[in-house]
């Protein structure tokens, strides 16, 4: 099974938490349906790139039974994965993760062939674990204001609590408030599985949007408790409409990528980067990259072998050898030195880092905007020996080419204005970069002056 060669290769290992677990079995603890409607990329009149499933997204689905539920809580809630996996990004949100290097019973639960057969079929295409540090990232809306008062209030069995809604709170669409719902969005990797483990009688929201080729936006329902939605958030722009209703909320979130060995992924760790522990991160990403690599370049290796004539089909190896290069930089680019990303992310704040594409939007409005970014650019005032003016004038060319630009936004053919450093840092999903280059081209401390 690829996912186990894949645990047993990482650099770390699995400590054994103390807590009282069950033992993951299917039997008890899967009660699996399966979805009763997928979206496919046509029907939403999206373009299905070629590393993408014909399935943008599934309706949940029941995948954990009753028994799934209270034992997976149960695993969450064990002391080792709350005193090691627990923080909390604001008041009232706690989020878990790396849980599985302290619960057995998620790891098995995740990697269990059953499972990942029952994700694999759900998006229409094999799938595999992005890394360890994905299985099961865990948010959860619950009382209290800090870790320790949420951490107390986590009860093994669901809670039922209802909030009494306001006439405004009924009429909420969050498709029309754009400040109160997480805005459009691609995720960091190409496929998902979100799991509810609340009650969600009552609630309002919660629902996933997918943006159809025409503009218009498809809702999905959110997942009921024990129900999960696969959603191909790599390459589907969505948004996740905020809950209300109830005083619980847990989903638990596990990212995927295609196990088929000529299927690129566009995996970023933008999401991941200022919060994770870049030390155990770096090389789980280094060997899920590697690993992919290693398996398309088996495959190549095979089938030139065994068909000469591929051999001598040479646009076919020159894509191929690009796209690898591409992956290859890609995998680099993605590491940012622990010590750099540290001074970056505390200097400008985790909360700057998400808005980043925001503030970019925002300092585009400004009469200084074009004459300092082009003064940045000429003169290299950022980083001038780094390996990213290099990717620039790429990106540039293909521009010229009129060949799409591939990035954290999904694909996108670039038509209007001039090409900044700025676009192509966060094209990379290098917020903690873009924020240190805007800083550079004076646009900055511009921002800063207007927002005060
Ligand atoms: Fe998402």
């Amino acid at each position: 099974m690829d996912l186990y060669r894949h645990l047993k290769g990482l650099a770390w290992g699995f400590v054994q938490g103390t807590g009282d677990e069950d033992v993951f079995d299917p039997a008890i603890h899967l009660s699996y349906v399966p979805p009763e409607r997928k979206f496919t990329m046509e029907e939403l009149q999206l373009v299905q790139s070629e590393t993408a499933s014909p399935i943008a997204g599934t309706v949940p689905f029941p995948l954990l039974s009753t028994e799934g539920v209270k034992a997976y809580r149960r695993a969450m809630f064990q002391q080792d994965v709350l005193n090691h996996c627990a923080s909390s990004p604001f008041p009232g949100t706690l989020v878990l993760r790396d849980a599985v290097r302290y619960s057995k019973f998620v790891r098995d639960f995740w990697t269990h062939p059953v499972t990942l057969r029952i994700v694999s079929e759900a998006a229409g295409i094999p799938l595999e674990i992005i890394m360890p540090t994905e299985i099961g990232h865990t948010n959860i809306q619950v009382k209290g204001s800090t870790i320790s008062e949420m951490k107390n209030n986590l009860t093994t069995e669901p809670t039922l609590e209802r909030v009494i809604l306001s006439p405004e709170d009924r009429e909420y669409d969050p498709l029309k408030d754009a400040s109160a719902i997480i805005p459009w969005h691609y995720d960091s990797y190409p496929y998902v599985c979100v799991l509810m483990l609340s009650e969600t009688d009552g609630m309002i929201g919660g629902e996933t949007y997918i943006k159809r080729g025409d503009g218009t936006a498809q809702k999905v329902e959110g997942p009921q408790i024990g129900h999960a939605v696969m959603l191909q958030g790599g390459e589907v722009e969505h948004l996740a409409a905020r809950a209300k209703g109830v005083k619980e909320r847990i989903s638990t979130i596990t990212s995927y990528r295609s196990r088929h060995p000529t299927v690129y992924d566009s995996s970023f760790m933008t999401n991941i980067r200022p919060y994770a522990d870049l030390n155990s991160l770096y090389p789980e990403w280094i060997t899920y990259r590697l690993r992919k690599l290693n398996d398309e370049i088996t495959y190549y290796l095979n089938r030139v072998e065994k068909e000469p004539q591929f051999a001598l089909d040479l646009q076919s190896l020159e894509d191929l050898i690009n796209k690898q290069v591409s992956y290859l930089q890609q995998t680099s680019r993605q590491m940012i030195a622990p010590g750099f990303e540290k001074e970056l992310v505390e200097r400008f704040g985790k909360p700057t880092y998400y808005a980043a594409p925001r503030i970019w939007e925002t300092v585009q409005s400004y009469s200084e905007f074009e004459i300092l970014a082009i003064t940045a650019d000429d003169k290299r005032l950022w980083l001038p020996n780094s390996v990213y003016w290099m990717d620039l004038q790429n990106s540039i060319e293909s521009i010229r080419l009129g060949k799409p630009l591939g990035g954290v936004f999904g694909r996108r053919i670039w038509g209007g204005r001039r090409y900044y450093m700025g676009d192509e840092l966060l094209r990379q999903g290098l917020n903690e970069l873009f924020l240190d280059w805007l800083a550079s081209s004076g646009l900055w401390k511009i921002y800063c002056e207007s927002e005060t």
